[in-house]
This record gives C-alpha cells, sequence and structure tokens, in this order.
C-alpha cells in the first residue's frame, strides 16, 4: 500500500507530537507510531522541565546553558546548549498556556524545584529551576500535546513499525512500515521525514525504560548509511528500584531526600561536598558503585545485587502527597513499602542515551564528519544528537530537549516542504525492508530471538555498563557478533499475520543488536573518562586527544569510527568539581 504526504514523523511521543504540531499547521502531516501515542515513554518522565523563570528564586538561561555545558563534561555544543535554554521559558509557557496543570507556587505561580547539577552564578549553589506536575510531568506534557494534534486534524497511523527509509543520493523520500494490526508493508512518501523513536534503554538488562524503547530511529539510519554521534554516552540513572530498574525520580532528592549507604552514612558529601545528593547524575551513579564495591551497600539476597537506601522519610505525607505522588505508589505496588515510613532501595537503572542521529538545530540530518544535511531527514528527542548533553545529560533536560527541538523542527519542516522536489519513489522502494520480514517469517525452523535478547542485555549490562575497560568490552564485543551472527537464523514462531508481536519484538532486536555493536564499538574506541563514560584503564578526561564528538559508522556488521570537532565557543573546558 502506498500513501503520500509532505511530512512523515516517525514515532509519538513530546518531540514528535511538537514536530506534528507545528508541521501539520502548514503541511499534509502524518505521525506513524507503533505504540498508542500516549503509551511513548515521554509519559514515564517524571521530575520535571528546566526554565530559568525565576519564579522562586533569581535564575538566568546563561546559567542554565552553563549548568547543561558542565553537566555533559564539556562536550556539550555550547551555541546548541544556549538556544535550548533562551528557548526554553517561551517553551514551558506555551505548554502552560495549553492547559498543562503544573504545580503552583503560593502566588499562583509555576512551582520550581531543585535537581541534579542545576545551579546559580555557575556553580555558586543550588537553583530551584526544575517545572513540575508532581512527579508526572512527561505524563502531563504527553496529554498536552496529543491534545492538540488532535484539535489541529494532525493524521495518525497508530501501531505501525517504521522499518526502513527511503534514501537516495543523500534525499530522503519516505519510509516502509509494517501495519501491526494486519502485517501488511505500507510505503509511505514524504517531502520530509523526522524520526522522534526515542531511546533504546533496552540495550541494558536494568533499565528505566518501556519494552517499546529499542532504538528503531537510530538502527535504521545506521543500515543506510548514515552515522551516529557519541553512542559511548549512555546515562545511568542513580535511583532505580533494585532489581527492577523503575524510575524513583530525582525529584526525591530535589525535594530534600537523602542517599545513605548501609550505616546510614549520607555518603554522597564524600564525593560531592558541594551539591551532594544533587550532584549529576553520572557522578552520583559512580559514587554509588564505588560505595557497592567498597562493601559499604546494604546486603541484598542471592537474587538482587547489594544496593543503597534513598531516604525520604523526612519529607512528610504532604510533600509526597503533592509533589511526589506517583513514586509514593510505584514503592507501595513494586516494593511493599511507604517512602513516608520506610527507605526506598535502589540502584543505578540505564536510562537515557546521549548519543543519536546527528543534527543541527534545526533538527536536520548530518550525514558526515563535515555537516553535510541530508536532504528531507530529521531527528529530534533522545534519538538524535543535536548535541545539547554531551557527555552526561542533567535531569530535565530531555523533556525541554523534546520541545524545544520539536517545535524547532515541525517549524523548519513546515518552510522545507513547500519548495521540496516531490518525494522519489523507486518500484522497489520496500524491497529490502520486505526481505528482511520475508526472511524472519519464511516458515523455516529457527529459534525464537527471546535468548540472544536476554544475552545482549547481560553482556551491555556488565561490560559495557558504568564501569568500562578494555578487556571487558572486547569480550563483550565478540560476545555481541557472535549474537549478531545467530540472529540470521532466529525466525518467527507465530504464523498469524494480525498483531504478531513476535515479529514486532525480532524486529526490535534486529535494531537492539545493531546498536549494541555500535555502542560498545565507540565505547572501546573512546581511551578518556568523560561523563557517563569511565574508563577503569583511563580514568581523566583527556581534552588534548578526545575533545571531540565521535561518529560511528555501521558497515557490514562492523563499525568504523569517526569523529567531529565541539563547539567550545563560549566557555573554556575546566575541571569538573562540584
Ligand atoms: O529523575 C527524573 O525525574 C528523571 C528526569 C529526567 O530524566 O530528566
Amino acid at each position: 500500500m502506498l500513501h503520500a504526504f509532505d511530512a512523515v514523523i516517525v514515532g509519538s511521543g513530546g518531540s514528535g507530537l511538537y514536530a506534528a504540531l507545528e508541521a501539520g499547521r502548514q503541511s499534509r502531516t502524518a505521525v506513524l507510531s507503533k505504540l498508542y501515542p500516549i503509551r511513548s515513554h515521554t509519559g514515564a518522565a517524571q521530575g520535571g522541565i528546566s526554565a530559568a523563570l525565576g519564579n522562586v528564586e533569581d535564575d538566568r538561561p546563561e546559567w542554565h546553558a552553563f549548568d547543561t555545558v558542565k553537566g555533559g563534561d564539556y562536550l556539550v555544543d555550547q551555541q546548541a546548549a544556549r538556544t535550548m535554554a533562551e528557548e526554553a521559558i517561551q517553551a514551558v509557557y506555551d505548554l502552560e498556556h495549553w492547559g498543562l496543570p503544573f504545580n503552583r507556587t503560593a502566588d499562583g505561580r509555576i512551582d520550581q524545584r531543585r535537581f541534579g547539577g542545576h545551579t546559580r552564578n555557575f556553580g555558586e549553589a543550588p537553583v530551584r529551576r526544575a517545572c513540575y506536575a508532581a512527579d508526572r510531568t512527561g505524563h502531563m506534557i504527553l496529554q498536552t500535546l496529543y491534545q492538540q494534534c488532535i484539535k489541529n486534524q494532525v493524521a495518525f497511523f497508530d501501531e505501525f513499525q517504521v522499518i526502513d527509509l527511503i534514501l537516495d543520493q543523500n534525499q530522503c523520500s519516505g519510509v516502509v512500515a509494517v501495519e501491526l494490526a494486519t502485517g501488511a508493508i505500507h510505503s509511505f512518501a514524504a517531502k520530509a521525514v523526522l524520526f522522534a523513536t526515542g531511546g533504546f534503554g533496552r540495550l541494558f538488562k536494568v533499565t528505566s525504560n518501556a519494552h517499546a524503547n529499542t532504538g528503531d530511529g537510530p538502527a535504521i539510519c545506521a543500515r543506510r548509511g548514515i552515522p551516529l554521534e557519541d553512542m559511548e554516552f549512555y546515562q545511568f540513572h542513580p535511583t532505580g528500584i533494585k532489581g527492577l530498574g523503575i524510575l524513583i525520580s530525582e525529584a526525591v532528592r530535589g525535594e530534600g531526600g537523602i542517599l545513605r549507604n548501609r550505616s546510614g552514612e549520607r555518603f554522597m558529601e564524600r564525593y560531592s561536598p558541594n551539591l551532594v545528593d544533587l550532584a549529576p547524575r553520572d557522578i552520583v551513579a559512580r559514587s554509588i558503585m564505588t560505595e557497592l564495591r567498597a562493601g559499604n551497600g546494604i546486603r541484598g539476597d542471592r537474587r538482587i545485587d547489594d544496593y543503597v537506601h534513598l531516604d525520604a522519610t523526612h519529607l512528610g505525607a504532604e510533600t509526597l502527597r503533592t509533589k511526589l505522588p506517583d513514586i509514593t505508589s510505584f514503592c507501595r505496588t513494586y516494593l511493599g513499602i511507604d517512602p513516608a515510613l520506610a527507605p526506598i532501595p535502589v540502584l543505578p537503572t540505564a536510562h537515557y542515551a546521549m548519543g543519536g542521529i546527528p543534527t543541527d538545530i534545526h533538527g536536520r540530518v548530518l550525514g558526515d564528519a563535515r555537516g553535510t544535511v541530508v536532504d528531507g531527514l530529521y531527528a529530534v528527542g533522545e534519538c538524535a544528537c543535536v548535541s545539547v548533553h554531551g557527555a552526561n545529560r542533567l535531569g530535565t533536560n530531555s523533556l525541554l530537549d523534546l520541545v524545544v527541538f520539536g517545535r524547532r523542527a515541525g517549524r523548519h519542516i513546515a518552510a522545507y516542504v513547500k519548495d521540496a522536489p516531490p518525494p522519489r519513489l523507486g518500484a522497489d522502494a520496500a524491497a529490502q525492508a520486505s526481505a528482511w520480514i520475508a526472511r524472519l517469517t519464511d516458515g523455516k525452523p529457527g529459534p525464537h530471538g527471546g535468548h540472544l535478547a536476554d544475552r545482549m542485555q547481560t553482556l551491555m549490562m556488565q561490560q559495557v555498563g558504568i564501569y568500562r575497560n578494555a578487556a571487558a568490552m572486547r569480550q563483550a564485543l565478540e560476545g555481541l557478533r557472535e549474537l549478531h551472527g545467530r540472529y540470521r537464523d532466529v525466525r518467527v514462531q507465530d504464523r498469524s499475520r494480525a498483531f504478531n508481536t513476535d515479529l514486532l519484538e525480532l524486529i526490535e532486536l534486529g535494531n537492539l543488536l545493531d546498536l549494541s555493536l555500535i555502542t560498545a564499538s565507540a565505547a572501546l574506541t573512546r581511551e578518556e573518562s568523560r561523563g557517563a563514560h569511565s574508563r577503569e584503564d583511563f580514568p581523566d578526561r583527556d581534552d588534548v586527544n578526545w575533545l571531540k564528538h565521535s561518529l560511528a559508522y555501521l558497515e557490514q556488521e562492523q563499525v568504523r569510527m569517526d569523529a567531529k570537532p565541539v563547539d567550545v565557543s563560549v566557555w573554556e573546558p575546566k575541571p569538573r568539581t562540584y
């Protein structure tokens, strides 16, 4: 089946919906989503969206941009960070005017709270910058944007899994998708395609990410010859529920929660004397692991590792009820505890990809180290790398990235499609995608992919996780290549066409396996420690050799690495202390 639009948006999280809203005002725009839109993972973002509104204490976009750059260990493109911090304020007010129910100050303004690495006056002391709707800020953003899309008659193709990009001589002309309800393959011709497919936390065994977060957009781009940027930088959020990885928001610490080791010590005082529990996430996650390695963790049972406590018992029932109701309910449901009465057992959980599809500040995809724009192709949100997060993202900057760059990309698309050439779809546009599906479903007996996924996640978690070294990563790469080989033999076991989730999972596994090779190769290549990339064999940051973005090309199941410069035009890189 063939469809034609001016613009196709792939993914219906915050960035996809915002882009669709803007593009849809002036062009025929469709959103393709493998989920029902409001099930997108933006809905799981808890603690807040940052903007220097200055509602409860003095704040400025310049301080926000600086914190973002320093938080990202100076691998952030600095003008992009400035753009994000400056446009944050209007973005939050726009959401407010569309009805987003932010928590309020006593005098009716949007309330703001502390988050990791947010400071006033270039690092002097913590500042309240995170605007929030209890601990369901992402959920509220998603609902607000979806309502606007419906109001503005954006066309939705729900439960369509995109599996290929139509790209010829640097010109994008559309995508190919499987309709999950029927198993039919559809081609979508479009002058502009935007990937907003979210993250890929499902690379790892323990993650805060939804099952849908399988890196579909980046994997498709990589297979079509587009490099992926800074893929070695993967963030572990310090506080996932032990053993499960479900997110316990940093907002708990923003409201005054304290991390404690087995002797009840507030150990972050030793690692970050200035910001303590509200140091950036890479530092807190590493500090927890260091405590565990030193034997200071609370003893787990045989199934679950040692852990630390997040103590919110002193915050009071009223704060938990009005500002942290969802995490309170998660603790009751998954742990059987009331956080007002007992500390929460936590461990770091794979949370956020700083790297992804390289773009400029309009969301246009950049196809090489020289910054050549791929005509008609855009990416925003977690699947993209603009780059405003560098080597480590600050909490609440992800929701901000979604809305600021989703809006920018949508506006750019609306202008671009006015004069863009009509899409050229050859007769064989869907051939490669169809061949993949045919191979997975050809009826030949073959193993199921579940055990491959499990092995991949274990290798990534244990050997390409918070602490890394060359020997472990080489071994992981060997294992990942073997899994890649075995993937060629896997087959769909379920023979039905309608809602064949077995097929969907195998497609997603193929994407994750490609990204696992890229992530592990990029991590092995970068011989320094920076932000979330922490090498035991290269413990120091090395600006002389490594102050550069990595670019990884997937070539015949091998990964070729290249690099491009970082924009350090505003702040000179300095040692990063908190
Ligand atoms: O901890 C949190 O609420 C997560 C926020 C984020 O990743 O930005």
